[in-house]
């Protein structure tokens, strides 16, 4: 039998394959109106410039025009530029200012007469870095960057490059920019890129929330994301900045070599350029406007398990048993809807997970540092006996359509969704997630079909006989369907190609002129219902135990990382599907989602043994790393195969040796928003053979991964940017790549490559089977000189706090930051540390056992290293015996050459 998401799944590529003739990927540049002119420009008090937009020509495509636009254009820091066009007379919706907080533009010009005395002022508006500027007639702007006077943007259109003007009206904008034939673009999802990271000419890039299973190329999915970094090298030097555009409402984007035009059915332009110039730069200036991605507990840093149709606890039992026997990691293990009683949210199935029992079973596993996570979606379940819903009516928590609660399916049957946008709502759901946490103490939520997912289209009513519940054919609408009235909001005139299909944007979600708190229609508000969903979790869960939350969003939206991890949905466990979720997941850490990752071995039907093998090494190495399978599939928890086994102790166990190094990843995404995996390109942004690298990838800035990402290879050939490499898993390995090239490195089944670059220290400790464990074993610091040499520096740094926390950071007394240096110098090698706050990581009473070297050369390897003045021998293997070990504050290790 099929499951709800892969049934759909297939029928959307049997009507693709059909429709496909039809539809246009890349529509021609519309040329729609003459655009604007620009009829005033002035300078406000604080800093920033006003300006009056005029229409110059009626036109009739895609319903009225917006007469008069105000535009407002303020450096907000040295490094971002903020250029926002709205109606100058009528307040038009925006992403809510207290979703995404950010300064409010000036109230509306209400007289165009006070335009017309204050004209033109200003003719070029500077900032440290971009620049803005503007023709009048037809308005135009471009967003320069200074140092190197190069165009980042620019709305004109000319002859080498002819797009529409700009278009403003109430259902319809468009902008386009130019963009230089060599630009490489990343970003502008959520979708599955068939190629690669890098965006591609032509390719659709359509953002509208949407639950199409993540096997769909090219459409719209679960999170709209529209940002892109646009990375571009002239004469060997790269410079990256970043373009938001702050709107909620579908649209679609249409890339091609030389342009990229925005087709957008409301809202506001809303545009913030990010200067850079290097990638992590882009990301830094980006989450410090969107949000700083959420600290994640330790714990979730470690292996997951997961799968749907866990049918009671004792299967769940057995899985933690099994992993154990099997001597696989395991930290976290997760119910999908299973455990519920009907599927409703907040319950339990009294016969399948009884409460004591499973209370006993949480007890054990919390006892030895594991973790329990379940599975939420927010379609509440019409049943006037069920408190979550009766509650949720008494306290009006429902979207709305026509005064009465918007009626959907999911899998309860029937069921009516919060609105996440009330205040009211939030404060329910609060409570709703404080009582099932003293039901069962969950250690974090995995919020689901958020885009919100509904299993009908258009507006339905209760059946006579009782809707299909569960995860059988039920998905099919059972709901009897009134005919809609279709409003200019289910039927807008410029259709996104919604699921890569043009299906009405209403096409099994909510029907979009339903509407929310304080008549916000769900036609604007669509996309941010996981996003909204996604905070008030977040505030639900940190107000209990006052513990640091764990959540898993399917949707996301602008600034979601600042709440929830994510996992890129239903895919499939083909090779194909594996080597895309390198890109979604890399493309995530752009968007400041950095807590990402796939299902590993897939979603359905069935991985092959080999595939499994490959997958776990990928996913060894995802920030958030997780097996779950569809209700269909068969098992495949890593101990099914002895095969798969094998390759999951192996890269799990790398995995965990290195928890330290990805826990101060997550400290440093949470402080800067750097990804934690990410492309090889913010490494190495001068090296162009890496800008469209999909199939390897780093953690951090110095351990790379490189997979078998094909069905049957033993090897792989992998991309080395210039320097010297070393393989993690045989210290003894090194590559040294001169200017930069491909090897072809042994991979067999059981192994996957990762190697360490030059000039770090990499923190690791012992390992283990769960994380709690694994983080009280001495540490081991590896030093990584370039090969052969005798002079040289290395860098590294170590975070460590108390996860439970829900604050990360330094000063509050339960945290410690080390920063470890090491020199090599004529031939003398030195390896020392500084410490900051170094009381909580002396109280916890972790040492550094052992200190190896890489890379150095002839004189330096045979000096004479002393540790506390007693002589060691070999410089490039330090072992501390008990008595000499060094706890992290005040490590001194130096080597004297021989006299
Ligand atoms: C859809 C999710 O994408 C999937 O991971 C989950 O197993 C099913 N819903 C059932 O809850």
């Amino acid at each position: 039998m099929l499951s709800s998401t892969r049934f759909a799944s297939l029928c959307f590529l049997v009507f693709l394959l059909c429709v496909g003739g039809v539809l246009s990927s890349s529509a021609p540049p519309t040329k729609i109106g003459k655009g604007y002119s620009l009829i005033s420009i002035e300078e406000t008090s604080d800093g920033a410039i006003l300006g009056h937009l005029q229409l110059k020509q009626k036109s009739k495509i895609y319903g009225p025009d917006i007469p008069h636009l105000q535009l407002f254009v303020k450096h907000e820091t040295e490094d971002r530029l903020r250029v926002h066009i709205t109606d100058a007379e009528k307040q038009r919706w925006e992403v809510p200012y207290n979703l995404l907080p950010r300064e409010q533009p000036p109230k509306l010009k209400q007289t165009i007469g006070r335009s017309r005395k204050n004209p033109i002022t200003v003719s070029e508006f500077s900032g440290s870095e971009l620049v803005f500027s503007y023709t009048t007639d037809p308005f135009s702007f471009a967003v320069k960057r200074k140092s190197n006077g190069q165009t980042l943007f620019n709305s004109s259109s000319d002859q080498s490059c002819p797009f529409g003007q700009m278009v403003f009206k109430d259902q319809y904008l468009e902008i386009s920019t130019k963009l230089p034939k060599d630009a490489s673009l990343y970003g502008l999802g959520e979708n599955t890129q068939p190629h690669g990271i890098k965006l591609y000419p032509n390719d659709p890039y359509t953002l509208y929330t949407t639950d199409v299973s993540a096997i769909n190329l090219n459409t719209d999915l679960y999170g709209s994301h529209p940002v892109y970094m646009d990375l571009r090298n002239v004469d060997g030097e790269a410079n990256a900045h970043g373009v938001l555009l702050l709107n909620s409402n579908g649209m679609d984007v249409f890339y091609k070599s030389t342009s990229l035009t925005y087709k957008i059915i409301g809202g506001v332009f809303d545009f913030y350029f990010f200067a850079g110039p290097a990638p992590l730069a882009v990301v830094d200036q980006y989450t410090a406007f969107v949000g700083r991605p959420a600290p994640m507990p330790y714990w979730s840093l470690g292996f997951h398990q997961c799968r749907w149709g866990y049918h009671n606890l004792s299967v769940v039992e057995d899985v933690v048993e099994n992993y154990k026997k099997a001597k696989i990691p395991l930290d976290v293990i997760w119910n999908d809807d299973d455990h519920m009683d009907g599927h409703k949210d907040f319950t339990l199935n009294p016969n399948a997970y009884p409460r004591s029992k499973l209370l006993a079973f949480l007890e054990k596993i919390h006892s030895i540092g594991m973790k329990y996570i379940v599975i939420i979606d927010p379609g509440i379940a019409v049943n006037s006996s069920y408190g979550v819903y009766q509650r949720g009516m008494a306290n009006d928590v429902f979207i709305k359509y026509e005064g009465e609660p918007f009626l959907a399916q999911v899998w309860p049957g029937a069921v009516y969704f919060p609105d996440f946008l009330n205040p009211k709502t939030v404060s329910w759901w609060g409570d709703e997630v404080r009582r099932f946490h003293e039901l069962v103490p969950v250690d974090g939520l995995w919020i689901d079909m958020n885009e919100a997912s509904n299993f009908c289209s258009g507006l339905c009513k209760l059946p006579k006989g009782k809707c299909p519940t569960g995860t059988g054919p039920g998905w099919v609408c059972c709901l009897e369907c009134k005919n809609i009235t279709k409003t200019r909001w289910d039927d807008p005139p410029y259709k996104i190609n919604a699921s890569g299909l043009q299906v009405p944007i209403g096409f099994k979600t909510i029907a979009t002129s339903a509407y929310h708190y304080d008549g916000v229609l769900e036609y604007d508000a669509h996309s941010l219902y996981g996003f909204s969903q996604s905070i008030a979790t977040h505030k639900a869960l940190q107000g209990l135990e006052g513990k640091r939350p764990f959540i898993l969003s399917r949707s996301t939206f602008v600034g979601s990382g600042k709440y929830a991890a994510h996992w890129t949905g239903d895919n499939k466990g083909t090779w194909e599907d594996l080597k895309y979720s390198i890109s979604t997941m890399l493309n995530f850490g752009i968007f400041g989602v950095p807590m990402v990752g796939s299902d590993i071995c897939g979603f359905y039907p069935a991985p092959t043994e080999e595939l499994c093998n490959r997958w776990i090494e990928v996913g060894a190495f995802y920030p958030f790393s997780r097996d779950h399978a569809n209700y269909y599939s068969p098992r495949q928890e890593l101990y099914q195969w002895e095969s798969v086994a094998e390759s999951a102790r192996n890269a799990l166990g790398m995995r965990y040796k290195l928890l330290p190094y990805l826990y101060t990843l997550n400290y440093e995404a949470h402080i800067s928003g750097a990804p934690i995996a990410r492309p090889l390109f913010f490494s190495f942004p001068n090296y162009t053979e890496s800008y469209g690298l999909s199939t390897q990838f780093l953690l951090g800035s110095s351990v790379m991964v490189s997979p078998v990402l094909e069905q049957g290879k033993t090897e792989v050939k992998a991309l080395f940017p210039p320097g010297s490499w070393y393989s993690l898993f045989d210290l003894t390995q090194s590559i040294v790549s001169k200017g930069g090239q491909y090897v072809t490195l042994d991979a067999p089944l059981h192994v996957v490559n990762v190697h360490l670059y030059q000039n770090t220290i990499l923190p690791m400790q012992q390992g283990g089977l769960i994380s709690k464990e694994a983080r009280m074993t001495p540490f081991s610091l590896i030093v990584s000189f370039p090969a052969g040499a005798n002079e040289g520096q290395a860098k590294g740094n170590l975070f460590l706090d108390d996860d439970e926390l829900p604050e990360m950071k330094l000063g509050n007394g339960y945290s410690t930051y080390v920063d470890f240096y090491a020199t090599v110098s004529q031939g003398a090698v030195k390896v020392w540390s500084q410490v900051q706050e170094s009381k909580f990581a002396l109280n916890k009473g972790w040492i550094i056992e052992k200190i190896t070297v890489l890379g150095l050369g002839g004189s330096a390897k045979s000096s004479t290293l002393e540790v506390d003045g007693n002589p060691v021998n070999d410089a490039s293997k330090i072992e501390f015996s008990s008595s000499e070990q060094k706890n992290l504050n005040g490590l001194v290790v130096e080597n004297k050459q021989k006299s």
